[in-house]
């Protein structure tokens, strides 16, 4: 297996590794999709094998990162995002468990200040969880000058979550294990996708506990990944489209029909194809230009307009956790 990098850009600054008062990082990690998801029968430990692969597109966390004594987690959430679904306190959140995993582990007394700006849906199958740890442990690195090697970023970034490595790596990568085990394969075109969260999140064990039900028989190995793989090398949307494949599509759909529906809608305003990202409930649709992916997005917005629930454009594939600004 080649050696992903986290996208970390070169440490600016001099030899002083101590703290400065008044530093602040802001790190910016992508939402992930899920063009093939193959789940195998659950293992020992309850996680599913997977044979998935990720593609990191522009819709971004950002996680800005400040000295102070104590951990302290603020959230600002973009228009489309209900803040109040966004677990914040009480030791909940996927970043207090970081920034205390990277504490715990360099002896940093020091904590932070730490406050997210939320853009990627909230319990939608789409990682916004997992970008916020990816992202907060790149710029807890830097505050705390702990220098972390990238392969024990990655190993940290395991123990918070399946999919946080993957927001460390970003691109378009095979996700193995239980999706931890991260490959970067090589993906040169640009992807348009239509991204329709919903109102309502789902959650990602009640999806899996689902799949069990339905699936008893389930192989111990998940679906292999040749077929996207090569579909994607063509870099053809109407070849991707006919192999992206979710097998958590079937019992997403079952405990909330109306993704089906949703998945032939945007089809039938033209996308190529539309598909569960992940666990769901966030549906996404592949569309051959970015023009389509405008007109197919509108259309889904129009059917929205009760509900004003949102609909985003994305194109893929982008950089993992990156740090975008410092003073
Ligand atoms: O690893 P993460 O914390 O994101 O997983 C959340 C939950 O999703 C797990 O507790 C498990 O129920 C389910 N899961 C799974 N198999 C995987 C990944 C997640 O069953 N490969």
């Amino acid at each position: 297996m080649s050696r992903p990098r986290p996208g970390r850009p070169v440490r600016p600054g001099g030899p002083d590794r101590s703290t400065r008062a008044g530093t602040a990082y802001a790190v910016r990690a992508p939402a992930k999709i899920n063009l093939h998801l193959g789940v195998g029968a659950p293992r020992e430990d309850g996680f599913h094998p997977l044979s998935t692969v990720y593609q990191a597109v522009g819709i971004y966390d950002d996680v800005v990162v400040s000295p102070a004594p104590m951990l302290r987690l603020g959230l600002r959430a973009a228009a489309h995002v209900d803040a109040a679904t966004v677990p914040i306190g009480g030791g909940s959140n996927i970043v207090e468990r970081a920034a205390e995993l990277l504490a715990g582990r360099y002896a940093v007394a020091d904590r932070a200040d730490v406050l997210i700006h939320k853009a990627i849906p909230v319990a939608g199958g789409m990682a916004g969880g997992s970008a916020d740890a990816a992202a907060a442990l790149v710029a807890l690195d830097r505050l705390w000058d702990t220098r972390v090697e990238d392969e024990e970023l990655l190993e940290l970034a395991a123990r918070l979550g399946s999919d946080v490595p993957f927001a460390l790596v970003g691109g378009t990568a095979l996700g193995e294990g239980r999706g931890e085990l991260v490959t970067p394969v090589p993906d040169a075109t640009t992807w348009w996708w239509v991204v329709a969260p919903a109102a309502e999140g789902l959650s990602t064990p009640a999806v899996f506990a689902h799949f069990d039900r339905l699936h008893p028989n389930a192989p111990s190995a998940p679906p292999a990944a040749d077929a996207l793989l090569a579909a994607l090398a063509t870099g053809d949307p109407a070849v991707l489209g006919a192999a992206l494949h979710n097998d958590l599509e079937v019992a997403a759909f079952d405990l909330r029909p109306e993704l089906a529906r949703l998945v032939a809608r945007g089809e039938e305003l033209g996308a190529v194809r539309g598909l569960l990202s992940g666990s769901g409930p966030t549906v996404v649709h592949l569309c051959a230009s970015a023009d389509v992916a405008r007109e197919v997005a509108a259309g889904l917005q129009d059917d929205r307009r009760a509900t004003g629930e949102p609909v985003l454009v994305a194109n893929g594939p982008v950089a993992g956790a990156h740090l975008v600004e410092y003073a």
